[in-house]
């Protein structure tokens, strides 16, 4: 029955709205998707409906990372949800797990305009948000309103601004964290340590300053999972060597990871991306062979040690299966939703689940790894 129904339904995406969407600015959506999602997430009529029509929940893709379970391996990456404002409207829709953020402690509007655009061909999309963010207090509150099933995560990041010093970089992200370090709405952290489009010029893929912005976060005593979200432009050695520092604290896992800043790669359309300034990070088709690549190190390096999840460029559940084959435990995605839309989440797992029943697997967890 989900098949029919997701199968009509993805034809009126792509038919209907994707054109209607996709002839409005970005920037003009993003903010208004969110309000509308907050209003129709708090209708149970709507969310009943989006559970019954779209929502695919298999036991075969259950798993539980770091006490939390999480239902179906797919959630959401950081930057789609800034405001905090649609769980329930994702969780209805069958995710398995969802971050807000990336949230500062303090609140900063966005960078100059525009924040975003569209590569079609290319499949991707250029982001020049900056932590555009309420302040983590404003987060705060949205969250501790809403009752989603599904993990919640906020994702810290330094509000954007210019820092003399480290110190006062690291202070940042310790506000964050004390505001938000002890509601119940919140199951899981991720350090955005990534983020390609700042006005600070201190670079956390520095180990050692990698380390100092760790030993500051320990000191909080977290006892909520903690995730480090990586940079993809990095070498594999410089991954080994973020990985290493990363092991030597109380570090759940990795995302692998965030945008890309390079525009010499083969699945960008040199002519789209000409268009865009280069201050700004490319999302999804362009970073998916630059996670899978790292993803790999990742899980043959520290893969005994740390949780990794797989994020960019994920528009299929082949796209998905190969980064867990790869070794990621769970995944995340932002581009596929926005190109594939709402439908895709539970097409993603009802394919995975098919792939894990081609190759005669029992268990999503049976299949982590074992082309790493
Ligand atoms: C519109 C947009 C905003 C983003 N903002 C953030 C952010 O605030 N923090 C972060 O860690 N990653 C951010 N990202 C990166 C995504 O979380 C993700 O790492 C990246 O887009 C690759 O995944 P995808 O190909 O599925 O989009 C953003 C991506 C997009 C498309």
């Amino acid at each position: 029955m989900i098949r029919v129904v997701s199968d009509v339904s993805d034809w009126g995406y792509h038919a209907v709205i994707k054109p209607l969407l996709f002839s409005i600015h970005p920037d003009h959506i993003h903010e208004n998707f969110l309000n509308a999602g907050e209003v129709l997430g708090r209708v149970p009529l709507i969310t009943g409906f989006f559970r019954a029509a779209w929502n695919y929940q298999d036991p075969r893709l259950e798993q539980t990372v770091a006490g939390m379970t999480v239902p179906v391996p797919l959630g959401i990456a950081a930057g789609y949800d800034y405001l905090g404002k649609t769980s329930t409207i994702t969780d209805a829709l069958g995710i398995g797990w969802h971050t807000v953020g990336t949230i500062t402690a303090g609140a900063y509007g966005g960078n100059k305009p525009p924040l975003y655009g569209r590569l079609k061909k290319s499949k991707s999309l250029w982001v020049n948000k900056g932590f555009k963010s309420p302040g983590a207090q404003a987060l705060k509150e949205v969250l501790d309103s809403l009752a989603p099933q599904i993990p919640v995560g906020a994702s810290i990041g330094a509000t954007n601004k210019h820092y003399d010093t480290l110190e006062e970089l690291v202070a940042e992200y310790v506000t964050a964290f004390e505001i938000l370090k002890d509601p119940a709405s919140v199951s899981y952290y991720e350090v955005n340590i990534s983020c390609p489009n700042l006005h600070t010029k201190i670079s956390l893929y520095d180990p050692a300053v990698l380390r100092q912005l760790l030993a500051a976060i320990e000191s909080l005593k977290i006892k909520k999972p903690i995730f480090i979200k990586m940079p993809v432009d990095i070498t594999d050695d410089h991954c080994r060597e973020l990985l290493d520092v990363i092991r030597d604290f109380s570090i759940t896992g990795i995302i692998i990871g965030n945008l890309t800043k390079k525009r010499d790669n083969p699945r960008i359309w040199r002519t789209e991306a000409q268009q865009f300034p280069s201050h700004g990070g490319l999302s999804g088709k362009p970073t998916q062979a630059l996670s899978d690549r790292l993803i790999r190190v990742a899980y043959r390096h520290a893969g005994k040690d740390l949780v990794i999840v797989g994020c960019g460029g994920i528009f299929t559940a082949e796209d998905a299966y190969r980064k867990m084959r790869l070794g990621a435990t769970l995944l995340q995605f932002v581009t596929g939703m926005i190109y594939g839309g709402p439908q895709v989440i539970g097409r993603i797992h009802l394919g995975m689940a098919e792939l894990l029943e081609r190759d005669g697997f029992g268990h999503i967890s049976e299949v982590i790894g074992i082309d790493a």
